[in-house]
Parts: structure tokens; sequence; C-alpha cells
């Protein structure tokens, strides 16, 4: 993967040439409101795939390249205009070998051969989605501050919640599958009320064009418009606002489903028992490697008006409160402090490490659990603390990595009967929240 940078930093004169010479001709997935590439544009990402090839950090955890998951915005910008370029190269095929979780190989790398036309195009077409990405980075779309009531939560209502999911591989299209037929066709236009909610990450950068191939068109509610009784939510993580998020905004404006969340990137579902506040955790970034958890401001003052001590409250974010195996920058969980001290915060779900775990009681959170298992393959990790201890770990896997999981929550009144289930609908571990 490293060598593919080093192509495209030494393809930059020859792109910008093409550019200038015919830019109509280069292959990529447009959009009618994409301003045009200029060369001052393409520069700009040279500069960043240069920093990006010196930067060492980087590669050190892209040991495989079919796994190449960058946390650096450019980097993922980049990732995503590879793809795009494979296939406007129709260099990617279908691959049935169960060891290979993407379910598609390269049968021929167009960026091999540094001399051929096959490598100056896709060249070009990274240079564009980078370009395209950066322009929306620059002009980040306004934080949207929640002013609706409260979404109404049944007293015997069902959360199905699962994270980091939007890759679009076949084993994230097989759980979306399962929670379909299980959860939702079942139950349309019957009394039962769903709830479907996704903690965050759409691969790779959360361009326009990534959500209707890798969320929209395997989002696990298969209808036009929203159904009654289901509702569809889903937070940003660090991957959807990587360029922008004008993609996730754009969803949400133009997705039925979604049209309980009000174009909002946070929500709150309540009834007399419970509050369900999902929190967006990305878009006031302070790195751009999305490894910081943060609220808008705006936010903050939100969750602190319109959090009742007389109900039990659970936190959905996509960044975590706390981490086993490496150290997190405590921002978010500072934060939220006023929150966790006031009265204890029954359960916290959260993603972003792709594996999962429920821990002991910490931090006055008294059902942590970590849920980032629904999308992209995560290798196990080394735990570094000792605190808090592990409740139930998920331990199955496909290969080197952990498999894809999803939970099930049944609301009876005061308490939540909950599963840990994985990709074809078995439970693995079970608890109830109270
Ligand atoms: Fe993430």
């Amino acid at each position: 993967m490293r060598n593919k940078f080093g192509v495209l930093v030494e393809l930059a004169a020859a792109v910008r040439q093409f550019f200038a010479a015919s830019p109509e001709e280069i292959p990529v997935e447009r959009d009618e409101d994409d301003e045009p590439v200029n060369q001052n544009d393409l520069v700009e990402v040279e500069e960043a795939l240069r920093r990006l090839l010196n930067q060492s950090d980087l590669w050190e955890r892209a040991d495989e390249a079919s796994l190449f998951l960058p946390h650096d915005a450019d980097a993922s910008m980049v990732a995503e205009g590879l793809d795009q370029a494979f296939r406007q190269s129709a260099s990617v095929r279908d691959d049935d070998n169960s060891d290979n979780l993407f379910g598609e190989t390269l049968s021929t790398d167009p960026m091999q051969d540094i001399r051929s036309p096959h490598s100056l195009r896709a060249a070009c077409v990274v240079y564009y989605v980078c370009a395209q990405g950066k322009k929306g980075l620059r002009r980040k779309h306004a934080f949207v501050e929640h002013d609706s009531n409260a979404a109404e939560l049944e007293s015997n209502a069902r959360v199905i919640l699962f994270g980091d999911w939007a890759s679009g591989i076949p084993n994230a299209r097989i759980l979306a599958d399962y929670i379909w037929q299980e959860y939702v066709q079942p139950v349309i236009g019957k009394k039962q009320q769903v709830h479907l909610i996704h903690l965050g990450d759409t691969y790779y950068a959360g361009l326009k064009h990534e959500y209707p191939k890798r969320f929209s068109k395997h989002w696990p509610v298969r209808t036009t418009e929203k159904p009654p009784n289901i509702f569809s939510w889903t937070i940003p993580g660090n991957h959807d606002v990587y360029a922008g998020p004008h993609g996730f905004y754009r969803m949400l404006k133009e997705d039925r489903r979604f049209d309980a969340q009000a174009k909002c990137s946070h929500f709150l579902i309540e009834n007399k028992y419970w509050q369900i506040f999902g929190l967006d955790t990305s878009s006031t970034p302070v790195d751009w490697n999305g490894s910081i958890g943060v609220l808008h401001k705006k936010q903050l003052e939100w969750v602190i008006r319109r959090r009742d001590v007389n109900k039990k409250c659970i936190l959905l974010t996509h960044h975590q409160p706390f981490c086993v195996c490496e150290n997190v920058d405590p921002h978010l969980s500072d934060q939220l402090r006023p929150i966790r001290e006031q009265h204890p915060v029954t359960a916290w779900f959260w993603g972003h490490e792709h594996l999962c775990a429920r821990f002991e009681p910490h931090m006055n959170i008294e059902f942590p659990v970590l849920l980032g298992h629904a999308g992209f393959p995560g290798r196990p990790k080394k735990r570094i603390h000792d605190t808090p201890k592990v409740k139930f770990e998920w331990t199955e896997h496909v290969g080197p990595y952990v498999s894809f999981g999803f939970a099930r929550l049944d609301f009876s009144n005061d308490t939540i009967d909950t599963r840990l289930m994985n990709l074809v609908n078995r439970e693995k571990h079970r608890f109830m929240i109270y």
C-alpha cells in the first residue's frame, strides 16, 4: 500500500497535466454540486500524499494491504480514491475464498507499472476524489443543533445496536440481512416498536458517494419509506466526518427511513423509565485521525439540559469512555463528568475499536459495553490496563479476526433483557440491564 502512495506522488506532475488538458475524461463518480478541481487543489493533494508517505506510524498497522484502514482523514480519502480507481479500471473481481473477508480481490493492479496509461488514469481518479474531500473539509458542514422533542420509546420496545458497520463487505451485509429478516420484516405494520441504531463509521472517508454503496443500500430496513413502527438512527464516527461530513448529513436529509432523526447528528429516545442519548463525538474533531471523541459545546449543553435524573440513562457514542487496550484521551469522559457524577449512567455502548466486550461497572457506568464489531475485521488486542475487569469477551473468530455481531435489547418497563448476537443471529451472551 505504501508503494501506491509513492506511485501517486511520482505521478503528480503528469496528473496536473492531464487535468489541465482533459479533466472531463477522468472516470470518477461525479456529483452535481461538485466544484471543479483546479491546479491548486492538486498541489494540496500532492503535499498531503508526501506527508503520508513520510508518516511512519501510518504504516505500522498496515501489515496487510486488504486491511488498510488508516486513522487519518487524507489517507482515508486516498483509500476511497483507490477503491474507485480499481473499479473503474475493471481490476476488481469477486473472490469466493472464505479466507478473504472482503469477498473481492485485485485481478490486475493498475498502479503496478508507473509508465502505464492505466496508472496515470488511476492516479487522476485518486487526486480528484481527494481534492473533492479536501474541499468538503475546508467548507465543513455546520453542526446542526437538536431542537425537536425526544422520540417516544415504547415500554416493550426492541432496540438493535451495531457499531462500525458500514464497510459493505460480505459479512456486514449478512449481518444486516439477518436483522432485516428476523427483527424488522416480520413486524412491519404490527405493534412491536423496533429501533435500529448504528454507532458510526461509514468507510472510508464519509464522502457523498460512499453512503449509497456502503451504508444506504445495505441498511437493514429494506423499504424506501419509513414503516410507522420501525425507527432508524445513526451517529457519526471519525470516518463519517473525514470529508466534511457532507455525506452523512445528505444521507439524513434524503433517506426517509431516518426521518425521526430530523437531520441531526444526535438524538434522544425517551419514556417514563429511560433516556437513550445517541451522541455525536466526531463532528468537532480536535485531531484528524479521529482518535479523540469530543462533543460540540451546544450538544454538551443540550445533553446536560435534557438529562432527567429520575430516569435511567443509556449513552451511545462512537468513541470510547475508556479502553483497556490503549490509552484514550479523557476529553469525552471529562466532558460527560457532570452526567456521570450526578447519577450513575445505567449503560454506555460504544464502538470505534472493532471488538466486543462487556466490562464490570467503571467510572460510574453500571453496564459499559464495547460494541464495534459489526463491519470491519479487527484483530484481538493485548490488554494494557488491569481495570476494569471484563465480564464477557467476544472470542468468536474468522481466521485471525474477530467475527461480527450486534446487540439486541428487549425493554420491559424499567429492565432490559440484553443479548449479544453473532452475525447469523446466534446468542453469545445474555444479561439484564436494570
Ligand atoms: Fe471509528
